[in-house]
């Protein structure tokens, strides 16, 4: 007899957590036959089932079992034989080793700061205003603070308004360090040894903020990922969500002194539960542009743009009303490259000859604004939108 879909899906779901606490136990083999036989679950649903909706996310799931077994055996192979140019000193031959675990780590983990200031961040006042008074004044006065001051911040909202570069603005504002992770490629890339990584990340964190005295920002883009129902399990994210936890709790406690902030961003705030949100004290809303925040969007994004003298920035602000900043920022690229097609396409086009005025586009007016609208909607719905509204009424705290 063929057991039912749920079943299934659980007993993969079981395969697959026994291999990821044996994965992170190391006891590799065992990992192995369960990551495949979670995989053969899979293989059996999507046969069984080939219309359901769930088979993209089985797919992806199959991918990154099949992906951590290759590493695997590779692993435990080169324990024998190391998978290195064989020709290179024993030294060389471990160096090259003991890199190849690192970066599976460094890969994922960026520690640049972004190029971006407090000025190039349009609008979300409110969102500036509240990274101002938990993160700026802290840092440069903690004397002022003898309570302590919120350590963990929330920024969510639709995509594009901002979230990410408002985190990096304020990093740089600080002078201090930015590390970057993203929740979701934390759960699939580090399959098994995600529960490690979360506490290497704060480790390396603490270590920053210690030993350089400097303002130390932890940002966990796509924050949601790290969760999970239990049944839905695929690569840790009950021991890795509590890992994570913990090491949130570790900076309120005895870590009160250093300087350690971990942002966190999302889309789907309703996905995170209670835990979670009581160690973001602070759960500030990234929203959409106001009129104001388009005109000078598109102010900032058409400066290096020839526009026709009868484009205003007032009218383009009224008429993109819903439009995110990323959008108007797709947008004013998508009109200038309107009128470069049209430059180069037309029959009086004239290649490049040195020490003669080159072809030049035409100005953009108006016309190609509301064509390029037309073609391109918002990328954020109203519905989204009631359902941010709805979220903050209960649980934002500024
Ligand atoms: N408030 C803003 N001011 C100026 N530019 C912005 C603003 N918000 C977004 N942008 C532009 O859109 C791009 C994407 O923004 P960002 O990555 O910060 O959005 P996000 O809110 O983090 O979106 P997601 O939820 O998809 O991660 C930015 O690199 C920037 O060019
Ligand atoms: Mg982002």
């Amino acid at each position: 007899m063929n057991m039912a879909p749920q079943e299934l899906e659980k007993s993969a779901s079981k395969y697959a957590s026994d291999a990821i606490k044996q994965d992170s136990q190391g006891a590799r083999g065992m990992a192995i036959t369960n990551y495949q036989k979670a995989t053969e679950s899979l293989l059996k649903l999507q046969r069984l089932y080939p219309d359901s909706k769930l088979n993209k996310i089985y797919a992806e799931r199959m991918r990154s079992y099949q992906n951590r077994i290759k590493a695997l055996q590779s692993t435990s192979l080169s324990d024998v034989e190391p998978a290195v140019d064989p020709s290179a000193s024993p030294e060389e031959q471990r160096a090259g080793l003991a890199n190849n675990t690192k970066n599976s780590f460094d890969e994922m983990v960026m520690k640049e700061k972004p190029d971006v200031r407090w000025q190039d961040v349009v609008g979300v006042d409110d969102a500036k205003n509240a990274l101002r008074e938990s993160i700026v004044y802290p840092s440069k006065r903690p004397d002022l603070f003898p309570l302590g001051w919120p350590r963990g911040i929330l920024l969510y909202g639709p995509p594009g308004c901002g979230k990410t570069i408002l985190a990096a603005a304020t990093a740089n504002e600080l002078d201090g360090y930015f590390i970057n992770v993203d929740g979701s490629s934390m759960m699939s890339k580090w399959l098994g040894e995600a529960e490690k990584n979360v506490s290497k990340l704060f480790k390396m964190a603490r270590s920053y903020a210690e030993r350089e005295g400097k303002p130390v920002i932890l940002f966990i883009d796509e924050l949601d990922s790290l969760l999970g129902e239990r049944t839905n399990e695929i690569g840790g994210e009950v021991r890795s969500r509590n890992q994570f936890l913990t090491e949130i709790d570790g900076i309120n406690g005895k870590g009160k002194d250093m300087q350690l902030y971990v942002i966190g961003a999302t889309n789907k705030p309703w996905s995170l539960d209670h835990p979670f949100l009581r160690r973001f004290q602070k759960r500030i809303y990234v929203s959409l542009p106001t009129v104001e925040a388009r005109e000078k969007l598109f102010q900032l994004y058409t400066n290096k743009l020839n526009l026709d003298s009868r484009v205003r920035s007032h009218t383009l602000a009224s008429i993109f009303e819903g439009y995110s900043a990323s959008d108007i920022k797709d947008i004013c690229q998508a009109v200038q490259l309107k009128v470069v097609n049209e430059m180069f396409s037309t029959p009086a086009y004239k290649e490049p000859v040195e020490g003669e005025n080159q072809s030049a586009p035409r100005g953009i007016t108006m016309k190609d604004f509301r064509e390029t609208m037309a073609r391109r909607k918002p990328s954020v719905s109203m519905d989204m939108i009631r359902a941010y509204y709805k979220w903050s009424e209960q649980f934002k705290a500024l």
